[in-house]
């Protein structure tokens, strides 16, 4: 006998309560019932609207899934239809296409964003790009430098001014950056303009939130550290709860900073 099961999700005095029931399909009767409740982590954040780029997987995926748990409306913006529409499934998300270092791209985007959703409480500028042949600033081809740039560091500087506007009553822009653009410490000689690129950004988020303190909207960058992801490789110390989480306290706490560089929830200098 084959069964099916349903599981249904409901909000019930701030809590978030499921039933999965198992129906023999046969005759369509109910052959059992299970309950389970959950206190849901933070209620508050509900109608809040949330972007995470570079969603469909890695730190971005477990960014915009820890979001959603937290209430957030998620829009899962990847340039990979497939790809997109299957994370944003998975985490009860919206996918929207998004190419962060194509302009067209950004501009439509941030018009499908307008037409359904009306606003953003947060933006997470999290797709990024480090490539295999980054190894050697003496042999960097322009191309490689343009390409890493422009995804790296001009592609959120483009969607956050495409995207600030919907921000009316304040709103976060968290900018996912790396030890490997800090200007404090040492140089380390791995992937020199994938560095670069992060301290580019870096300084982005700090002009960025000069110009957008006055709109109350604070931005950040943040360093989640060396994460196991595609990126990161499999010997990366982090797995990828730890490397989402300063973004997520950052877009979750009660009060933020703005113009400063995080790292485990505490600033570190630039
Ligand atoms: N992993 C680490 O150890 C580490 C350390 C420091 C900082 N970071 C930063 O953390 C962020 C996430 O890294 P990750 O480790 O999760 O990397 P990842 O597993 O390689 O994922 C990168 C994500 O960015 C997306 N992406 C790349 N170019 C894009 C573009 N032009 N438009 C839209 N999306 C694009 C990818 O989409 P596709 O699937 O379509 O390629 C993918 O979703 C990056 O900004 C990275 O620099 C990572």
């Amino acid at each position: 006998m084959q069964l099916i099961y349903e599981l249904w999700n409901f909000q019930c005095n701030g809590n978030s309560a499921y039933i999965a029931i198992e129906i023999n399909d046969d005759v369509g009767n109910v052959k059992g019932l299970h309950l389970s409740g959950k206190q849901s982590t933070n209620m508050k954040q509900e109608n809040k609207i949330a972007i995470v780029t570079g969603a469909n997987r890695g730190i971005g995926f477990e960014i915009a899934r820890q979001l959603s748990e937290n209430g957030f409306s998620v829009i899962v913006a990847a340039r990979d239809k497939k790809k997109g529409n299957g994370a944003a499934e998975k985490i009860g998300g919206h996918f929207i296409q998004l190419d962060v270092s194509n302009e067209k791209s950004i501009s439509d985007f941030a018009d499908e964003v307008k037409k359904n959703f009306g606003k953003v409480d947060v933006l997470v500028n999290n797709a990024g790009m480090l490539e295999k042949m980054d190894s050697d600033i003496l042999t960097a081809k322009s191309s490689l430098m343009n390409s890493t740039f422009a995804t790296n560091a001009i592609g959120p500087v483009l969607l956050a001014q495409a995207i600030f506007p919907l921000m009316e009553k304040g709103g976060r822009i968290i900018n996912i950056s790396s030890g490997g653009g800090s200007m404090t410490d040492g140089v380390g000689g791995w992937s020199p303009i994938y560095c670069v690129s992060k301290s580019l950004l870096n300084s982005f988020t700090r002009h960025l939130a000069y110009f957008l303190k006055g709109k109350e909207i604070s931005v950040n960058a943040v360093d989640p550290g060396w994460v196991r992801t595609d990126m990161g490789g499999k010997s990366a110390p982090r797995d990828v709860g730890e490397g989402a989480d300063t973004a997520v306290w950052l877009a979750t706490t009660e009060k933020t900073p703005t113009g400063k560089f995080f790292r485990d929830r505490k600033e570190i200098p630039f």
